[in-house]
């Protein structure tokens, strides 16, 4: 069976991840949340107290790229793949408020970029692989065979990050949590080093008012299609 790359980016909070690891789950494809790459790099810089004042100590940046492995295991206890750093599980501190806070200033670092893009396309050089991100049918993949680009309105994003937060534990309002969708957006897209931008080629998949089955009914479609078109022109 011919297999494709599946490119995946949007807007925060819309849900890539879900519909990703879905995708991969249906397909026995890889799936890569290239986020949590940009994630456990932060974190290594903040082991390391190399981010003071919004500012990156340039030395501990580059003793920290020379140093660290991002990889991604198999969780047996989940079934689902988590995040490693040198070998070591940080599926859950890179899902942190303190790396949350860093982790938009580290991914706009060009030398960041270009290490983890490079990681990012080694591990789709056997295709069979979906990937969601900011930057992956962009500057990642630009050759992918399926780009989708993720979008919903922000204030049905903000309900959901809401709901995810309040499982956690964490009292925020519905406004303070609609002025942080914006903000990373508006960081998300003005930063100079690939920007989030939807690819000219990428389909444009607004979730505002769809479940995940749906989407699934809606993406099943057009990955047959797009296999069968690999296969008669590979
Ligand atoms: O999707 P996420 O929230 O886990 O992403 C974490 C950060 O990394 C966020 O600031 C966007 C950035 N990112 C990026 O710049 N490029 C990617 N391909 C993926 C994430």
């Amino acid at each position: 069976m011919n297999k494709i790359i599946i490119a995946i980016d949007g807007h925060s909070s819309c849900g890539k991840s879900t519909f990703a690891k879905r995708i991969a789950q249906e397909l026995g494809y890889l799936y890569v949340d290239s986020g949590a790459m940009y994630r456990a790099i932060a974190l290594a810089l903040l082991r390391r107290n190399a981010i003071s004042n919004g500012h990156i100590d340039p030395d501990a940046l580059a003793e920290v790229l020379a140093s660290s492995q991002v990889g991604f295991a198999a969780d047996p206890a989940s079934g689902s793949h988590i995040t490693t750093l040198n070998g070591e599980p940080v599926e859950h501190e890179i899902r942190s408020p303190q790396v949350a806070a860093v982790v938009s200033l580290v991914a706009a670092q060009p030398e960041v970029r270009t290490l983890l893009t490079a990681q990012q396309q080694a591990l789709g050089e056997q295709k069979g692989i979906v990937m969601d991100g900011r930057d992956i049918g962009t500057a990642v993949f630009p050759n992918a065979e399926l780009k989708i680009f993720m979008t919903a309105a922000p204030e049905v994003r903000a309900q959901r990050r809401l709901r995810e937060l309040q499982q956690k534990g964490q009292q925020l309002s519905l406004d303070e949590v609609l002025a942080s969708v914006l903000e990373r957006d508006r960081i998300d897209q003005s930063r100079t080093h690939s920007p989030l931008r939807q690819a000219p080629d990428a389909l444009l998949l607004d979730n505002s008012h769809l479940s995940v089955e749906q989407q699934m009914q809606w993406v099943r479609g057009i990955i047959a299609q797009r296999t069968a078109q690999t296969a008669a022109h590979p």
